[in-house]
């Protein structure tokens, strides 16, 4: 398998255009379940996740379509109908989201089985809340042999969901079944993150009646059938964000462009806490650091607007040469520091106890052999690299192309020395 091999040191200087969401693309393609007229998604992100979406989708019965419009990739999807209502366990192990097909078959057919997603390396990960929702607004659900077997005969009915506690994919989930439901449905207690308001705002395109995605509280009244839209996705908030700190690491300075500041306000007051220039502006954000030691500042993980857990890791690498004692403090995940030991492969210097990670800055990293086990974890290395004396291979890159598209390329459009190189299958693990 393929790795990134980096040498640390270049100064970074340059633009980066920033790609659509993927945490927003991957639950727009399934919206297109809802209807059976041609839902058109623009600035679509080319990634290993959207792919796999798309296969479970035309399995599902949608013509998917991968095309370059007037303003880069899109995708065309169009379900005419659901020739199976079957998610096997092969494709929703393998991407956790897909579990979100479920919501939209049952509102639209009544019917369907999909396979529960199971653990992942970052946490437990359990779909309780999806299932809470989806009983909520009517479906019977039985659980069998690893499958979720759910019914709606007679449609979903609106209904009061109450939230225990803020989750992005359980909102996202009820949304997506709701909008087909006979009356209104409120979720209280909801994900506030921008791919709420991003899906909604689609949705609403197609014909559907949400309103408040974006705060705590979301409206749906439930209508017949939805048409076909055309959507632009909006723009990767992680992506920006892991760019912003792989420019903050690598020195120099660099502007991020077709994105929006404001989705990651929490993570540039942090970076600014800590030293590093940022400038805002109307398509993005610009990033600066010009020589000098940055300090340590603690974290914690929340909800939007919280700092994002996806950011956490890069965050981590930022602060492993920064002067003092940075504590990062992770609340939604139970095992997302992963990262931490192979960021020690550099020479990090970081104890982990529990939820709670101490970084103590040294003053310079050394290129070794790392790997990790999932996407975000992945490019906090490949951040520390640029920073890093020395060569630094990163396996597993399939981790990476999950989420992140041309990486490499784009980062050394910028200067940064990095390339990937062919490798054979044995030597990865
Ligand atoms: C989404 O995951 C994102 N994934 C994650 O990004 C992101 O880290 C996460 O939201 C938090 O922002 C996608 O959008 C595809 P949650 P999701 O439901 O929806 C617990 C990445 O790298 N929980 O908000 O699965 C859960 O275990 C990925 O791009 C239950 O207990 O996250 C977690 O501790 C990684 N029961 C917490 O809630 C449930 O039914 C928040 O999870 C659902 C969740």
């Amino acid at each position: 398998m393929d790795r990134i091999a980096i040498i640390g040191g270049a100064r970074l200087e340059g633009v980066i255009p920033i790609s659509g969401a993927k945490n927003s693309a991957i639950k727009l393609m399934a919206a297109s379940l809802l209807t059976d007229e041609p839902l058109r998604l623009t600035n679509m992100p080319r990634l290993a996740d959207t792919r796999f979406l798309g296969r479970l989708l035309q399995r599902l019965g949608t013509e998917v379509e991968e095309r370059e419009g007037e303003n880069g990739a899109e995708t065309l999807l169009h379900t005419r109908e659901i020739v199976s209502g079957i998610a096997p366990y092969d494709l929703v192990r393998q991407m956790r989201a897909s579990f979100n097909v479920l919501g939209p078959l049952i509102a639209r057919t009544g019917q369907a089985k999909v396979s529960l997603p199971g653990g992942c390396t970052i946490g437990a990960r359990p779909v309780d809340l999806h299932l809470e929702a989806l009983r909520t607004l009517g479906a019977t659900i039985d659980l069998h042999e690893g499958y979720v077997y759910a019914q709606a005969p007679r449609g979903l009915i609106g209904a009061e969901i109450v939230f225990p506690f803020v989750s992005v994919g359980a909102t996202e989930h009820a949304m997506l079944a709701a909008v087909l439901a006979h009356g209104e449905t409120v979720l209280t207690n909801a994900a506030c993150e921008p791919e709420l308001a991003d899906l909604a705002d689609c949705l609403n395109k197609m014909g559907a009646k949400v309103t408040g995605a974006g705060t705590p509280t979301i409206r749906i009244e439930g209508v017949a059938r939805l048409g076909g839209a055309t959507h632009a996705v909006i723009p990767d908030r992680i992506e920006t964000g892991t760019f912003a700190l792989a420019a903050a690491m690598a020195g120099g300075e660099v502007r991020l462009t077709r994105t929006r500041s404001d989705f990651i306000d929490t993570l540039l007051d942090k970076m600014e806490e800590a030293g590093v220039g940022v400038t805002r502006h109307e398509d993005g954000v610009t990033i600066r650091r010009n020589g000098g030691r940055l300090q340590a500042v603690e974290i914690e993980t929340d909800p939007y607007p919280g700092f994002a857990t996806d950011l956490q890791a890069q965050f981590m690498a930022l602060m492993t040469l920064a002067d003092g004692e940075s504590v990062i403090r992770e609340t939604i995940f139970e095992n997302r520091f992963m990262h931490a030991p192979e960021l020690a492969r550099l020479g990090a210097d970081i104890s982990v106890s529990g939820g709670e990670a101490r970084v103590r800055g040294v003053e310079a990293l050394e290129g070794a052999p790392v790997m990790a086990t999932d996407l975000r974890a992945s490019v906090s290395l490949v951040i520390a690299a640029l920073a890093a004396r020395g060569e630094t291979l990163v396996n597993r890159v399939y981790h990476l192309d999950r989420g992140f598209e041309r990486l490499e390329e784009k980062l050394g459009a910028c200067g940064a020395q990095i390339r990937r190189v062919a490798g054979d299958s044995e030597s990865e693990d």
